[in-house]
C-alpha cells in the first residue's frame, strides 16, 4: 500500500418501511392534490414507518444489507457513523442502538447536518480512514422523518419520507471518494427547523399542543433558490479543484428533495440532466437517508458501475449544504455475488 490512504466504497445497501403512502393521502388530510404534488415536486410517493420501526430498526436493515455487498460480517466494523435528525431518542445516540442491533462492539455516534448529513459523514469517514483511525467504517444515513411531520401543513406534510441507506467505506490504495466540501449559514437557521423539544425549549404540553416540536419551513421558495445556488456551487468548486468539469462525470447523485432542484443543478454544471439518478418518485426527501439510499437504487440497477465518476450533492436545515466527488469502486451486484457478498 501507498504512504498515502485512502477510503473507498465497498458496499451499499438502503431500507424502505412497507408502508407505501401515495400523494392521495394528503388529499384528505391539508388543501392540496396529486397533481399539485407531483408538478412541482416529482413525488409520486413516500414511505412511512409503521408502529414499531424505528430510525434505529431501519438503520440496521440498511447496514445488514450493506455489509452482505461488501461481503463483510458486522465484527469486520471499526467505526460506526449514523447521520439523522430523527434519531430513536435524544439519549443515547441512534449509532448506540444500532450497535446493539446488530451485535457490534466498536464506536458509534450520530451526526447532524440535516439534509446534507451523508455528504458531511462522508467527509469525516474518510478522514478517520485517512488518519489511519478506522480501516472500515460503517456509515448510514437514517430516518422517521414521518414522526416530525405536522400533517396539517400542506408546504411541509406532502415532501418527505423515511428510510435509511448505508455504505461500507474501507482504506484503500487509490482514492475511491476524491474530496469533499462542507458548507454551513448558521446564520439561516431558522428557514428549516424543529422549534421545540430541545434546550432551548423544552417539550411540553404548550409546544405539543401548538405543534412546535415538527419540521417548519419558513420560507419555501428561499430555500429552493438557495438550495440550487448552493449545491450547484459546492459541486462546480469540487469539480474545479479536481481538475474535472461535468463530462468527467457519470452519474451525478444529488439529494432527492425536489426534481425541479435536482434539474436546476444539473442545467447550472451543463450536465445533462439524464445524468441524474433520481428516484424521489417513490420515496421522497429523506433527508440524511436520500443520497445512500438513492446510492444503492443506482447500484442495485446498474445505474452506477466500478469505475464511474459520481457527484453526489446535499442541501438542508443549517443551512448546511456541501458536495462529495468519488469513483464507485464497489463490485457491480453480480460481482458482489460471485465474491460471496450480495447481489442486486
Ligand atoms: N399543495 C398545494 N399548494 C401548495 C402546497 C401543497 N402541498 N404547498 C404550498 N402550496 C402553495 C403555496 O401556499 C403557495 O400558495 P399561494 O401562492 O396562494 O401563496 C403556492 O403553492 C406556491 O408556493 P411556492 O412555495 O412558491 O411553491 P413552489 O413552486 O416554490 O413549491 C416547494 C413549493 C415544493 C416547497 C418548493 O419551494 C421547494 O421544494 N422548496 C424546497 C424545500 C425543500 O425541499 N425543503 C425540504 C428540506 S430542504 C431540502 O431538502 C433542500
Amino acid at each position: 500500500m501507498s504512504t498515502v490512504r485512502h477510503a473507498s466504497i465497498s458496499g451499499v445497501g438502503s431500507a424502505l418501511p412497507d408502508r407505501v403512502v401515495p400523494n392521495t393521502f394528503f388529499e384528505s388530510l391539508v388543501d392540496t392534490t396529486d397533481e399539485w404534488i407531483r408538478e412541482r415536486t416529482g413525488i409520486r410517493s413516500r414511505h412511512f414507518a409503521s408502529e414499531g420501526e424505528t430510525t434505529s430498526s431501519l438503520a440496521a436493515d440498511a447496514a445488514a444489507r450493506a455489509l452482505k455487498s461488501a461481503g463483510l460480517e458486522a465484527e469486520a466494523i471499526d467505526l460506526l457513523i449514523v447521520c439523522t435528525i430523527t434519531s430513536d431518542r435524544p439519549m443515547p445516540s441512534t449509532g448506540a442502538y444500532v450497535q446493539a442491533r446488530m451485535g457490534m462492539h466498536c464506536p458509534a455516534f450520530d451526526m447532524n447536518a440535516a439534509c446534507a448529513g451523508f455528504v458531511y459523514g462522508l467527509s469525516v469517514a474518510t478522514a478517520q480512514v485517512q488518519a489511519g483511525a478506522a480501516d472500515r467504517v460503517l456509515l448510514i444515513g437514517a430516518e422517521t422523518i414521518s414522526r416530525f411531520l405536522d400533517l396539517s401543513d400542506r408546504s411541509t406534510c406532502v415532501l418527505f419520507g423515511d428510510g435509511a441507506g448505508a455504505v461500507v467505506l474501507e482504506a484503500s490504495e487509490d482514492p475511491g471518494i476524491i474530496s469533499s466540501r462542507l458548507e454551513l449559514d448558521g446564520t439561516a437557521g431558522e428557514l428549516l427547523t424543529v422549534p421545540a423539544g430541545g434546550s432551548e425549549e423544552p417539550a411540553s404540553e404548550e409546544s405539543v399542543r401548538q405543534r412546535r416540536h415538527v419540521i417548519r419551513m419558513n420560507d419555501g421558495r428561499a430555500v429552493f433558490k438557495r438550495a440550487v445556488t448552493g449545491m450547484a456551487e459546492a459541486c462546480a468548486g469540487l469539480l474545479d479543484k479536481a481538475g474535472m468539469t461535468g463530462d468527467d462525470v457519470a452519474v451525478v447523485i444529488p439529494h432527492q428533495a425536489n426534481a425541479r432542484i435536482m434539474n436546476a443543478i444539473a442545467d447550472r454544471l451543463s450536465i445533462p440532466r439524464e445524468k441524474l439518478f433520481v428516484d424521489i418518485e417513490e420515496v421522497g426527501n429523506t433527508s440524511a437517508a436520500s443520497i445512500p439510499i438513492a446510492m444503492d437504487h443506482a447500484w442495485r440497477s446498474g445505474a452506477v458501475v466500478p469505475g464511474d465518476v459520481v457527484l453526489t450533492t446535499a442541501f438542508g436545515g443549517g443551512l448546511a449544504w456541501g458536495a462529495n466527488l468519488l469513483r464507485w469502486t464497489a463490485p457491480t451486484p453480480e460481482g458482489a455475488q460471485a465474491a460471496g457478498g450480495a447481489g442486486g
